[in-house]
Parts: structure tokens; sequence; C-alpha cells
């Protein structure tokens, strides 16, 4: 038999979003990814499986072809920058902005670089670069809030959607830096390998996309 098809998911927000748009297109999985603790998943075709992973190791996944598709947000894939995976769709789910954020009417440090706390190391240098301005990035994991708080940080970047989490800790949106949702992704090599199988996909979900607006 032919090697399945690995569609890497994330788990977290995302997944709730993904799994009805996989089901539109007639594609679930043969138990709950959310309940088990199990990390492959047999679904209704014998030939398609998904892997549930950090919504930060899809990009690794697809990247080495260790899984052939894979739904990731926009922001998880800048910062990753991949060279093997090509984004074919963009599934409009999970929308949220990344930005930078801090405290309203604080003074920037004049004898000091800018001290800048966030999850995207990449793309925050990268964004202030663009600006012209170096500033010392400090990576986080989560609640990149705190750090302007704690005096760890003058500022973030972080993803905001209601402006909630930023409203609750004092904190105002000030640049935007990109629109972010998620995106159906593909290895490049597996996109040659197995059009056949592949494509259908990438066509019937794109057809759902549309058929949502
Ligand atoms: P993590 O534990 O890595 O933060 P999440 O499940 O919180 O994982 O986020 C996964 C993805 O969902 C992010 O990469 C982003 O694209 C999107 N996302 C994160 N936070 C929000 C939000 N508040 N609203 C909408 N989408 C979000
Ligand atoms: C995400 C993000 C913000 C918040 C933005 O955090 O990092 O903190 O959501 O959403 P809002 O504008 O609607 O408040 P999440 O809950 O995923 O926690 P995390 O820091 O563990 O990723
Ligand atoms: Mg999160």
């Amino acid at each position: 038999m032919n090697k399945p098809v690995i569609i890497a998911l994330s788990k977290g927000r995302i997944l709730d979003d993904t799994l009805p748009l996989l089901a539109d297109v007639g594609i679930e999985p043969t138990e709950d990814l959310e309940k088990s603790r199990k990390l492959i998943f047999d679904t209704n075709h014998d030939h398609i499986k998904f892997i549930k992973v950090r919504a930060t190791d899809v990009p690794t996944y697809v990247e080495y072809g260790a899984a052939d598709m894979g739904i990731a947000g926009k922001d998880v894939l800048m910062e990753f920058g991949a060279q093997e995976i090509i984004e074919v769709l963009d599934l409009e789910i999970a929308k949220c902005r990344l930005m930078t954020a801090g405290f309203p009417d604080r003074k920037e440090p004049l004898s000091r670089r800018l001290k800048v706390a966030t999850k995207f190391v990449g793309v925050t240098k990268q964004y202030f670069a663009q600006q012209g301005r170096q500033v010392d990035v400090i990576k986080l994991y989560g609640a990149q809030e705190l750090a302007p708080i704690m005096g760890l940080a003058d500022c973030i970047v972080d993803i905001v959607d209601t402006g909630n989490t930023l409203r609750a800790n004092g904190l105002e949106p000030m640049a935007h830096i990109a629109d972010v949702s998620s995106r159906l992704v593909v290895n490049r090599a597996a996109l040659k390998l197995k059009q056949k199988t592949l494509q259908p996909i990438i066509d019937q979900m794109a057809e759902a996309v549309k058929q949502r607006k």
C-alpha cells in the first residue's frame, strides 16, 4: 500500500476551527483529537492520517517532509522562515494581528536600546531593523504582556485579537506588523510526488473556504 498522506494539525486554539473545515471536505478523525492522548490519528480515509503537534512545530514537520501538509498560523510561518514549505491556501480561521504593544504615554529610553519581549524573535528583529532601529529582543514563550509590567521589557510584540489581554494589563496596541490567519501549507517535494492525492484536498479546502464567505 502507498504511504498515507500525513496532515500536521496545531493543537490549541486553531484545532477548534480546523476540524470543522476538514469535516466540510469530508475528512474526519475516527476519535476525538482533543480528548485523546494519542498523537497520530486515523481518519475516515485509509490514506489520510492526522498528527497533533504544538502550533510552533507544524512548520518543522512540513519543512522536513515528516508531514506532507499542515495547518499553521501565519505568525508561526513568518517566524519559521521555511525553505521547503509552500503556503497554498489562506484558511481565514484564527484571524488576529501581530502588533507592538506597550504602556500608553511611556517615553522611549534615550540612553540605551529599546527592550522588546516576544515569542517572535526573528520577526521582531526584522520589523525594527526595517524601521532603522536596533533593539534588544528578549525571548519569552507566553504571557508576553507581563514583561513591561515587571520591567523586563519596554514593550512587546504579540498577537492581538479582541485586545482584551492588553486592556486587562493596562497596555495598548501600537504598531501593526502583520495580519494573521491560519494557512494550509504543503511540503514542496510532497506536492510534486503526491500531487494526485494532495491537489484534490487543496482544491476542496479552497472551495470550502469560499463557501463560508
Ligand atoms: P501557543 O500555545 O503556541 O500560543 P495557540 O493555540 O495559543 O498556541 O495559538 C496558535 C495560533 O493561533 C497562533 O500561532 C496564531 O496564529 C493564532 N492565535 C493565537 N492567539 C490568538 C488569538 N487570541 N485569537 C486568534 N488567533 C490566535
Ligand atoms: C494570545 C496572545 C495574546 C492574546 C490575544 O495568548 O498571545 O496574549 O491571545 O488575544 P486577545 O487580544 O483577544 O486578548 P494565549 O491565550 O494564546 O496565551 P499564550 O501567551 O500562552 O500564547
Ligand atoms: Mg497562545
